[in-house]
Protein backbone atom coordinates (compact mmCIF):
# COMPACT_ATOMS: atom_id res chain seq x y z
CA UNK A 1 0.00 0.00 0.00
CA UNK A 2 1.25 3.91 -0.76
CA UNK A 3 -0.98 5.30 2.33
CA UNK A 4 1.97 5.73 4.89
CA UNK A 5 4.87 6.04 1.62
CA UNK A 6 6.70 9.29 1.79
CA UNK A 7 7.32 10.90 -1.60
CA UNK A 8 9.76 13.80 -2.03
CA UNK A 9 9.12 15.38 -5.39
CA UNK A 10 10.86 18.00 -7.56
CA UNK A 11 9.71 20.43 -10.18
CA UNK A 12 12.34 22.53 -11.82
CA UNK A 13 11.01 22.80 -15.22
CA UNK A 14 11.08 26.54 -15.54
CA UNK A 15 11.78 29.45 -13.00
CA UNK A 16 10.30 27.88 -9.72
CA UNK A 17 12.43 25.64 -7.69
CA UNK A 18 9.81 23.41 -5.99
CA UNK A 19 10.11 20.73 -3.65
CA UNK A 20 6.74 18.55 -1.81
CA UNK A 21 6.43 16.38 0.21
CA UNK A 22 3.55 13.69 0.06
CA UNK A 23 2.76 10.97 2.57
CA UNK A 24 -0.78 9.13 1.66
CA UNK A 25 -2.92 11.82 0.98
CA UNK A 26 -1.35 14.47 3.15
CA UNK A 27 0.94 17.19 1.56
CA UNK A 28 3.47 17.31 4.56
CA UNK A 29 5.65 20.27 2.57
CA UNK A 30 5.09 22.67 -0.46
CA UNK A 31 7.97 24.80 -0.88
CA UNK A 32 7.92 26.90 -4.08
CA UNK A 33 10.93 29.18 -4.06
CA UNK A 34 10.16 31.99 -7.28
CA UNK A 35 12.54 33.29 -9.36
CA UNK A 36 10.54 36.16 -10.23
CA UNK A 37 12.16 38.86 -8.90
CA UNK A 38 15.29 37.74 -10.50
CA UNK A 39 13.92 37.80 -14.03
CA UNK A 40 11.70 40.13 -13.95
CA UNK A 41 14.02 42.99 -14.81
CA UNK A 42 14.30 41.12 -18.43
CA UNK A 43 10.90 41.08 -18.81
CA UNK A 44 10.82 37.09 -19.17
CA UNK A 45 12.59 34.04 -18.11
CA UNK A 46 15.93 33.87 -19.23
CA UNK A 47 16.56 30.18 -19.33
CA UNK A 48 20.83 30.02 -18.72
CA UNK A 49 19.89 32.24 -15.10
CA UNK A 50 17.37 30.01 -14.32
CA UNK A 51 19.00 26.68 -14.36
CA UNK A 52 22.19 28.93 -12.12
CA UNK A 53 19.95 30.00 -10.13
CA UNK A 54 17.86 26.22 -9.47
CA UNK A 55 21.58 25.36 -9.01
CA UNK A 56 22.20 27.43 -6.35
CA UNK A 57 19.20 26.99 -4.37
CA UNK A 58 17.99 23.00 -4.45
CA UNK A 59 20.31 21.93 -1.90
CA UNK A 60 19.18 24.93 0.76
CA UNK A 61 15.38 24.33 -0.50
CA UNK A 62 15.36 20.60 0.17
CA UNK A 63 17.23 20.42 3.75
CA UNK A 64 14.50 23.38 4.31
CA UNK A 65 11.85 21.34 3.16
CA UNK A 66 12.74 18.04 4.77
CA UNK A 67 13.21 20.29 8.27
CA UNK A 68 10.17 21.61 8.06
CA UNK A 69 8.48 18.07 7.96
CA UNK A 70 10.79 16.83 10.32
CA UNK A 71 12.18 14.22 8.18
CA UNK A 72 15.45 12.30 8.11
CA UNK A 73 16.47 11.84 3.91
CA UNK A 74 16.41 8.13 4.98
CA UNK A 75 12.92 8.53 5.80
CA UNK A 76 11.90 9.20 2.11
CA UNK A 77 10.31 6.20 0.06
CA UNK A 78 10.20 7.20 -2.89
CA UNK A 79 11.77 9.95 -5.02
CA UNK A 80 9.77 11.54 -8.54
CA UNK A 81 10.71 14.57 -10.55
CA UNK A 82 9.72 16.56 -13.58
CA UNK A 83 11.86 15.51 -16.89
CA UNK A 84 9.88 17.49 -19.40
CA UNK A 85 8.45 19.90 -21.26
CA UNK A 86 10.54 22.81 -19.66
CA UNK A 87 13.68 24.68 -20.18
CA UNK A 88 16.32 21.68 -20.62
CA UNK A 89 19.13 23.17 -18.49
CA UNK A 90 16.61 24.19 -15.26
CA UNK A 91 14.96 20.51 -15.72
CA UNK A 92 18.78 19.47 -15.69
CA UNK A 93 19.32 20.36 -12.27
CA UNK A 94 16.04 18.97 -10.66
CA UNK A 95 16.27 15.56 -12.77
CA UNK A 96 20.00 15.13 -11.53
CA UNK A 97 19.65 16.55 -8.04
CA UNK A 98 16.70 13.97 -7.71
CA UNK A 99 18.57 10.70 -9.27
CA UNK A 100 21.17 11.41 -6.81
CA UNK A 101 18.81 11.75 -3.53
CA UNK A 102 16.84 8.36 -5.03
CA UNK A 103 20.58 6.87 -6.06
CA UNK A 104 22.01 7.26 -2.20
CA UNK A 105 19.43 5.67 -0.06
CA UNK A 106 17.93 3.33 -2.37
CA UNK A 107 14.93 4.26 -3.26
CA UNK A 108 12.57 4.09 -6.19
CA UNK A 109 12.67 7.03 -8.69
CA UNK A 110 9.84 8.05 -10.72
CA UNK A 111 9.58 11.02 -13.29
CA UNK A 112 6.57 12.50 -14.44
CA UNK A 113 5.85 14.20 -17.33
CA UNK A 114 4.98 18.38 -16.00
CA UNK A 115 1.93 18.46 -18.25
CA UNK A 116 0.75 14.80 -16.25
CA UNK A 117 1.61 16.41 -13.10
CA UNK A 118 -0.54 19.59 -14.05
CA UNK A 119 -3.20 17.19 -14.79
CA UNK A 120 -3.33 15.18 -11.41
CA UNK A 121 -3.23 18.79 -9.29
CA UNK A 122 -6.54 18.59 -8.06
CA UNK A 123 -6.03 15.16 -6.67
CA UNK A 124 -4.11 16.70 -4.23
CA UNK A 125 -6.79 18.04 -2.69
CA UNK A 126 -9.78 16.07 -3.66
CA UNK A 127 -9.53 12.43 -4.24
CA UNK A 128 -12.68 11.64 -5.41
CA UNK A 129 -11.59 12.86 -9.29
CA UNK A 130 -11.56 9.85 -11.01
CA UNK A 131 -11.84 9.50 -14.74
CA UNK A 132 -13.01 9.36 -17.71
CA UNK A 133 -12.99 13.78 -17.53
CA UNK A 134 -11.95 16.34 -19.74
CA UNK A 135 -9.08 18.31 -18.53
CA UNK A 136 -8.32 22.13 -19.69
CA UNK A 137 -4.62 22.70 -19.42
CA UNK A 138 -3.36 26.24 -19.78
CA UNK A 139 0.05 27.11 -18.96
CA UNK A 140 3.01 29.28 -20.61
CA UNK A 141 4.18 27.23 -23.26
CA UNK A 142 1.21 24.67 -22.99
CA UNK A 143 -3.07 24.59 -24.02
CA UNK A 144 -5.02 21.55 -24.59
CA UNK A 145 -7.76 19.85 -24.07
CA UNK A 146 -7.19 16.38 -22.66
CA UNK A 147 -9.83 13.55 -22.64
CA UNK A 148 -8.86 11.37 -19.50
CA UNK A 149 -10.60 8.15 -20.40
CA UNK A 150 -8.37 6.19 -18.13
CA UNK A 151 -5.78 6.74 -16.05
CA UNK A 152 -2.55 6.84 -18.73
CA UNK A 153 -5.18 7.16 -21.25
CA UNK A 154 -4.84 10.92 -22.23
CA UNK A 155 -6.58 11.89 -25.55
CA UNK A 156 -5.32 15.21 -26.80
CA UNK A 157 -8.22 16.76 -29.04
CA UNK A 158 -7.15 20.41 -29.51
CA UNK A 159 -4.02 22.52 -28.43
CA UNK A 160 -3.04 25.94 -29.84
CA UNK A 161 -1.32 26.00 -33.32
CA UNK A 162 0.91 29.52 -32.17
CA UNK A 163 1.54 30.82 -28.51
CA UNK A 164 0.14 29.31 -25.68
CA UNK A 165 -2.81 31.25 -23.30
CA UNK A 166 0.06 31.81 -21.21
CA UNK A 167 2.00 33.36 -23.41
CA UNK A 168 -0.55 35.33 -24.27
CA UNK A 169 -0.66 36.98 -21.21
CA UNK A 170 3.02 37.79 -20.87
CA UNK A 171 3.66 39.08 -24.29
CA UNK A 172 1.02 41.47 -23.74
CA UNK A 173 1.85 42.58 -20.67
CA UNK A 174 5.33 42.92 -21.50
CA UNK A 175 4.68 45.04 -24.45
CA UNK A 176 2.38 47.37 -22.14
CA UNK A 177 5.12 47.23 -19.65
CA UNK A 178 2.58 45.89 -17.33
CA UNK A 179 4.38 43.33 -15.64
CA UNK A 180 5.71 39.84 -15.11
CA UNK A 181 4.54 37.61 -14.87
CA UNK A 182 1.59 38.80 -17.38
CA UNK A 183 -1.31 36.44 -16.57
CA UNK A 184 -1.27 37.91 -12.49
CA UNK A 185 -0.99 41.81 -13.82
CA UNK A 186 -3.08 41.89 -16.08
CA UNK A 187 -5.89 39.98 -13.97
CA UNK A 188 -5.35 42.44 -11.36
CA UNK A 189 -4.88 46.00 -13.97
CA UNK A 190 -8.43 44.66 -14.90
CA UNK A 191 -9.72 44.52 -11.68
CA UNK A 192 -12.98 46.46 -12.26
CA UNK A 193 -12.47 47.25 -15.92
CA UNK A 194 -14.98 46.53 -18.22
CA UNK A 195 -14.72 43.14 -20.12
CA UNK A 196 -16.85 44.57 -22.88
CA UNK A 197 -15.32 47.70 -23.58
CA UNK A 198 -12.84 47.06 -26.56
CA UNK A 199 -14.02 44.80 -28.90
CA UNK A 200 -11.23 41.86 -29.44
CA UNK A 201 -11.09 38.86 -31.93
CA UNK A 202 -12.14 35.14 -30.68
CA UNK A 203 -9.64 33.77 -33.40
CA UNK A 204 -10.93 30.36 -34.87
CA UNK A 205 -8.53 27.68 -36.26
CA UNK A 206 -9.35 25.04 -39.08
CA UNK A 207 -9.58 22.13 -36.71
CA UNK A 208 -12.62 23.05 -33.95
CA UNK A 209 -10.87 22.51 -30.78
CA UNK A 210 -7.30 24.00 -31.57
CA UNK A 211 -7.14 27.45 -30.58
CA UNK A 212 -4.77 30.31 -31.95
CA UNK A 213 -3.65 33.85 -29.54
CA UNK A 214 -1.41 35.38 -32.02
CA UNK A 215 -3.94 37.39 -34.00
CA UNK A 216 -5.66 38.46 -30.25
CA UNK A 217 -2.22 39.57 -29.03
CA UNK A 218 -1.44 41.87 -32.65
CA UNK A 219 -4.96 43.07 -32.37
CA UNK A 220 -4.47 44.10 -28.80
CA UNK A 221 -1.38 45.61 -29.97
CA UNK A 222 -2.85 47.27 -33.05
CA UNK A 223 -5.72 48.90 -30.99
CA UNK A 224 -3.28 50.48 -28.54
CA UNK A 225 -1.07 51.81 -31.51
CA UNK A 226 -4.10 53.25 -33.19
CA UNK A 227 -5.75 54.80 -29.81
CA UNK A 228 -7.14 58.19 -30.19
CA UNK A 229 -5.86 60.49 -27.08
CA UNK A 230 -9.51 61.45 -26.81
CA UNK A 231 -10.58 57.44 -26.54
CA UNK A 232 -12.08 57.01 -22.94
CA UNK A 233 -10.54 53.88 -22.31
CA UNK A 234 -8.53 52.82 -19.34
CA UNK A 235 -5.77 50.45 -18.62
CA UNK A 236 -8.28 48.54 -16.47
CA UNK A 237 -10.59 48.15 -19.38
CA UNK A 238 -8.10 47.30 -21.74
CA UNK A 239 -7.08 44.82 -19.17
CA UNK A 240 -10.17 43.22 -18.94
CA UNK A 241 -11.15 43.09 -22.64
CA UNK A 242 -7.80 41.05 -23.30
CA UNK A 243 -8.44 38.84 -20.96
CA UNK A 244 -11.83 38.24 -21.70
CA UNK A 245 -11.01 37.28 -24.65
CA UNK A 246 -8.17 34.67 -23.63
CA UNK A 247 -10.98 33.45 -21.14
CA UNK A 248 -14.04 32.91 -24.05
CA UNK A 249 -11.94 31.49 -26.47
CA UNK A 250 -10.39 28.83 -24.10
CA UNK A 251 -14.26 28.25 -22.91
CA UNK A 252 -16.05 27.94 -26.18
CA UNK A 253 -13.57 24.92 -27.70
CA UNK A 254 -13.47 23.16 -23.94
CA UNK A 255 -17.44 23.62 -23.87
CA UNK A 256 -17.84 22.45 -27.49
CA UNK A 257 -15.28 19.20 -26.62
CA UNK A 258 -17.15 18.49 -23.58
CA UNK A 259 -20.87 18.80 -25.03
CA UNK A 260 -19.72 16.63 -27.60
CA UNK A 261 -18.02 13.67 -26.19
CA UNK A 262 -20.43 14.05 -23.40
CA UNK A 263 -18.38 13.55 -20.27
CA UNK A 264 -19.90 14.32 -16.76
CA UNK A 265 -16.08 15.35 -14.98
CA UNK A 266 -14.36 18.63 -16.04
CA UNK A 267 -10.95 19.49 -14.49
CA UNK A 268 -8.44 22.14 -15.71
CA UNK A 269 -4.82 23.09 -14.77
CA UNK A 270 -1.37 25.22 -14.98
CA UNK A 271 -0.47 28.59 -14.59
CA UNK A 272 -3.29 29.85 -16.34
CA UNK A 273 -5.99 28.18 -14.27
CA UNK A 274 -5.22 30.79 -11.88
CA UNK A 275 -7.13 33.09 -13.18
CA UNK A 276 -10.30 34.09 -11.48
CA UNK A 277 -12.55 35.12 -14.38
CA UNK A 278 -11.57 31.68 -16.08
CA UNK A 279 -12.35 29.65 -12.96
CA UNK A 280 -15.55 32.04 -12.49
CA UNK A 281 -16.66 30.61 -16.26
CA UNK A 282 -15.41 27.80 -15.79
CA UNK A 283 -17.66 26.81 -12.43
CA UNK A 284 -20.55 28.83 -14.23
CA UNK A 285 -20.71 26.28 -17.15
CA UNK A 286 -20.13 23.15 -14.87
CA UNK A 287 -23.10 24.38 -12.69
CA UNK A 288 -25.41 25.32 -15.61
CA UNK A 289 -24.59 21.51 -16.88
CA UNK A 290 -24.60 19.51 -13.99
CA UNK A 291 -21.06 18.74 -14.18
CA UNK A 292 -18.76 17.53 -11.42
CA UNK A 293 -15.93 20.08 -11.89
CA UNK A 294 -12.12 19.59 -10.46
CA UNK A 295 -10.04 22.76 -10.20
CA UNK A 296 -6.69 22.73 -7.95
CA UNK A 297 -6.39 26.23 -5.95
CA UNK A 298 -4.50 28.93 -7.62
CA UNK A 299 -1.42 28.15 -5.60
CA UNK A 300 -1.95 24.31 -6.94
CA UNK A 301 -2.32 25.73 -10.65
CA UNK A 302 0.72 27.12 -11.46
CA UNK A 303 3.99 25.21 -10.91
CA UNK A 304 4.77 23.15 -7.56
CA UNK A 305 6.08 20.01 -6.61
CA UNK A 306 3.13 18.50 -4.77
CA UNK A 307 1.31 17.65 -8.38
CA UNK A 308 4.39 15.53 -9.36
CA UNK A 309 4.52 14.13 -6.16
CA UNK A 310 0.62 13.38 -6.09
CA UNK A 311 0.94 11.93 -10.22
CA UNK A 312 3.81 9.63 -9.45
CA UNK A 313 1.96 8.38 -6.72
CA UNK A 314 -1.36 7.70 -8.98
CA UNK A 315 1.56 6.65 -11.02
CA UNK A 316 1.83 3.65 -8.97
CA UNK A 317 -1.51 3.25 -7.89
CA UNK A 318 -3.30 2.72 -10.83
CA UNK A 319 -0.47 0.68 -12.45
CA UNK A 320 -0.46 -1.21 -9.65
CA UNK A 321 3.83 -1.17 -10.04
CA UNK A 322 6.06 -2.09 -7.26
CA UNK A 323 8.22 0.12 -5.82
CA UNK A 324 10.84 -2.03 -6.90
CA UNK A 325 10.22 -2.33 -10.34
CA UNK A 326 11.46 1.92 -10.30
CA UNK A 327 14.60 1.68 -8.32
CA UNK A 328 17.56 2.65 -9.31
CA UNK A 329 20.10 0.04 -8.32
CA UNK A 330 18.12 -3.16 -9.72
CA UNK A 331 17.35 -1.12 -13.11
CA UNK A 332 20.82 0.24 -13.66
CA UNK A 333 22.79 -2.61 -11.53
O1 LIG B 1 2.03 26.31 -15.25
P1 LIG B 1 2.82 27.54 -15.09
O2 LIG B 1 3.04 28.05 -13.69
O3 LIG B 1 4.24 27.38 -15.75
C1 LIG B 1 4.38 26.74 -17.00
O4 LIG B 1 4.29 25.49 -17.03
O5 LIG B 1 4.48 27.49 -18.00
O6 LIG B 1 2.12 28.67 -15.97
C2 LIG B 1 2.70 29.93 -16.11
C3 LIG B 1 1.76 30.81 -16.87
C4 LIG B 1 2.35 32.17 -17.18
O7 LIG B 1 2.14 32.46 -18.55
C5 LIG B 1 1.57 33.11 -16.29
O8 LIG B 1 1.41 34.40 -16.83
C6 LIG B 1 0.24 32.39 -16.21
O9 LIG B 1 0.58 31.04 -16.11
N1 LIG B 1 -0.56 32.77 -15.03
C7 LIG B 1 -1.76 33.38 -15.13
C8 LIG B 1 -2.16 33.67 -13.80
N2 LIG B 1 -1.20 33.19 -12.94
C9 LIG B 1 -0.23 32.65 -13.73
N3 LIG B 1 -2.49 33.74 -16.20
C10 LIG B 1 -3.64 34.38 -15.96
N4 LIG B 1 -4.10 34.70 -14.73
C11 LIG B 1 -3.39 34.36 -13.63
N5 LIG B 1 -3.85 34.68 -12.41
ZN1 LIG C 1 3.45 24.42 -15.54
Amino acid sequence: MLDDKIILGFETSCDETAIAILKGDELLVNTISSQVDIHEKFGGVVPEVASRAHAEMIRNIFHASLNSANLQISDIDIVSTTDGPGLVGSLVVGYNFAKSIAWSIDKPFLTVDHMVGHLAAPLIENRTMKPPFMTLLVTGGHTQIVLVEEWGNYQLLGTTIDDAAGEAFDKLSRFCGFGFPGGPAIQKIGEGGDPNKIELPRPKTKHKYNYSFSGLKTAATNFLNNLDPNDKVTKADFAASYQEAIVDSLLSNFVKAVNETGVKNISGGGGVMANSRLREKMNIFAENNDLNIYLPTPKLSTDNAAMICVAAQNNLITNDIKADDVRLSSIIA
